[in-house]
């Protein structure tokens, strides 16, 4: 950890000032710039150990390895708390929280007055995407948090070269977080300091994020869903790409062909056990880029090219088993941080899911003794894992290539239990911008609200989009139009893993099974299989899909794939009134497609 000014040669004016200013309001004991090293990473974890934020793991089993517990309240994403200020509240949307900035500002500003009293104000200068890469963009975040700092080395790429270019005159998103918990003098510390009061607020012309009161991973470690998802979709849409919450993986046939797909599914439904897919078919391969975000952009071959923005997985940890995903389970070997878990008798980590029989003497997420009578869950259904992509036995050799990979298909997919069949074709380009702005899912423990209740995910972007929902449309149509114009236009899909029966079992095996769905749309691409033209797009011929070797009968296959028109007409009047909502906004494209929607149906 070091003073810039002393091993810069140059010196990031405004980065100083943004600092001086901040450091006259927040108050901090003191201020400490981050490089990003491992030495900054050691010292900032023995610092947190002492403070008894983190508790080491046995080092036999899990070196290097840390479990955090966070206060209770403190353990998802606050989408009520979440704001976006643009100037305009149209420009924010219905779907998201809009208070004016000054008004925004103002609240914050007196909420921020000594906010880091007695505690030290560290700087952490970073890019998204490759250092180097045309699409890269940086940031500064300021955090009074240790735990965001080691996270943020985990994820993103924390370096000083960030400085010097933007010294150099590269553009940057300044990140503000505080816990919002001064120290009087000679007050101790808690494990976990946070505020009651919380604010996760953007300021999308002015390329700001102020974050207040949480150290929760999506609230908190402000690159990710903040700056990557919220500040970076508005920046998208001015300067002609996307910021995506999508995975990004390469396939690899037996016959040796790559292919590279993104998927946009909504939090807890899948991106990081697709993103580390082990094929169940031979021949078949997956290599991962990333596993929750991916900013894609058009290149001079006219193809929708996409890179990882983050370096690191911060990844839900129940359902993560040998079985489901090995692929993680090999990644976590060490170096992880481990958030909410519960903590076995030898040291080790465990969550529900991991394995079938429950472990004697558990200490449950909260750090008391597990009675498994209870009906309690030892691990909270929102903890999570962080750890560096470096670890991944699957990681594609080349995940940072500055330029990108070229897109092939793209896909959406939701938690339904019945109504959207296991995978449909659009039609073309903007039928899958209609399909992507249906989208809805099964709510899970990702964020607050009712665990089960659907709700419309419109690209999985509900929590992200940083500006109006129907703007948001009208770019990826106009993106479409490029693509059409320029170069080649990836196909796109939906699909569904979570159909159930009437036990509410899943009847899809999933996971590693995935690859059957995937080979069906490569199969697609390369023009092998005609499909069904149902009203909601097009589907597999059921003998189209191979399932030789899988654990489902014909039957079964033939009724995921099968569309039931009297849910069918349900779930279309729910999107319709949904995208009802955009008024104005709502692109003539989409009406279209609604329209056509209804008459396929009638
Ligand atoms: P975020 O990181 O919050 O954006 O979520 P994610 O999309 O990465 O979800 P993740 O891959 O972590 O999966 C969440 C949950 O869904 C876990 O409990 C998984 O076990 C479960 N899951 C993932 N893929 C499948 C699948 O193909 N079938 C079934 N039945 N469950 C799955
Ligand atoms: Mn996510
Ligand atoms: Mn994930």
């Amino acid at each position: 950890m070091n003073d810039p000014t002393t091993t810069l040669t140059v010196t990031p004016e405004d980065v100083v000032a943004f600092v001086d200013q901040w450091q006259d309001t927040l108050q901090p004991e003191a201020v400490v710039w981050c490089d990003g090293s491992t030495r900054e990473r050691h010292e900032l974890i023995q610092l947190m150990q002492d403070q008894g934020t983190i508790e080491p793991l046995n080092a036999e089993l899990r070196p290097y390895s840390f479990v955090a517990r966070s206060e209770p309240t403190d353990v998802a994403r606050v989408e009520s708390r979440t704001f976006v200020c643009s100037v305009d509240p149209e420009d924010a949307g219905p779907t998201n929280n809009w208070v004016a900035p000054d008004e925004m500002k103002n609240t914050l500003l007196d909420l921020s007055e000594g906010a880091m009293r007695g505690r030290t104000m560290y700087v952490v200068p970073f890019s998204m995407g490759p250092i180097d890469s045309p699409m890269a963009r940086y940031g500064v975040q300021i955090t009074d948090s240790p735990y965001v700092v080691v996270s943020l080395h985990l994820m993103v790429r924390v370096s000083n070269t960030v400085l010097q270019n933007i010294t150099a005159g590269a553009s940057w998103v300044k990140c503000v977080h505080t816990v919002g918990a001064p120290l009087a003098e000679g007050e101790e510390d808690v494990a976990w300091p946070c505020n009651d009061t919380k604010y996760i607020s953007h300021f999308p012309e002015t390329r700001e994020i102020w974050s207040f009161g949480s150290a929760y991973g999506g609230n908190a470690l402000l690159p990710k869903k903040a700056f990557a998802l919220r500040i970076a979709s508005a920046m998208a849409r001015d300067e002609g790409w996307m910021a995506e919450h999508m995975l990004l993986v390469r396939l690899t046939s037996p016959e040796g062909k790559r292919y590279h797909m993104v998927a946009a599914f909504p939090s807890a439904c899948g991106k990081t056990n697709f993103a580390m897919m082990q094929p169940v078919l031979d021949g078949w391969s997956v290599e991962t880029l990333g596993d929750d975000i991916a900013w894609l952009a058009i290149g001079d071959d006219g193809r929708l090219r996409a890179i990882n923005p983050e370096a690191g997985f911060f990844g839900v940890a129940p359902g993560t088993s040998h079985k489901t995903n090995p692929v993680a389970m090999d990644t976590l070997w060490g170096h992880t941080m481990f958030t909410n878990v519960a903590v076995t008798q030898e040291g080790d980590v465990w969550w529900e899911g991991m394995t079938k029989e429950v472990p004697e003497g558990l200490t449950n997420w909260r750090g008391e003794p597990h009675d498994p009578h209870s009906g309690h869950r030892a691990a909270h259904p929102n903890a999570r894992f962080t750890v560096s992509v470096d670890q991944c036995p699957s990681l594609a050799a080349d995940w940072d290539n500055p330029e990108g990979v070229p897109i092939d298909a793209i896909i959406f997919g939701g938690r339904r239990s019945d109504t959207v069949p296991l995978v449909v074709e659009a039609r073309d380009w903007d039928h899958g911008v209609y399909l992507g702005s249906t989208i809805a899912s099964e709510q899970t423990a990702a964020a607050e609200g009712t665990i089960g209740v659907l709700r419309r995910d419109p690209f999985a972007m509900l929590p992200f989009a940083g500006y109006h929902m129907g703007d948001y449309m009208k770019h990826w149509l106009g993106m479409g139009e490029r693509l059409r114009s320029q170069g080649r236009v990836p196909r796109i899909f939906q699909v569904n893993w979570f159909q159930k029966d009437e036990d509410g079992r899943f009847i899809w095996p999933g996971f590693g099974d995935n690859i059957r769905v995937v080979k069906w749309m490569i199969e697609r691409i390369e023009g092998q299989h005609s499909a069904n033209d149902t009203a909601l797009g097009l589907t597999p011929h059921p003998e189209d899909l191979d399932i030789d070797g899988a654990e489902l009968s014909e039957e079964a296959l033939a009724g995921l794939l099968r569309v039931d028109p009297d849910l069918a007409r349900a779930d279309l009047n729910a999107a319709d009134e949904f995208l009802s909502t955009f008024g104005d906004k709502l692109p003539e494209a989409i009406r279209a497609q609604l329209q056509a929607a209804h008459s396929r149906l009638d």
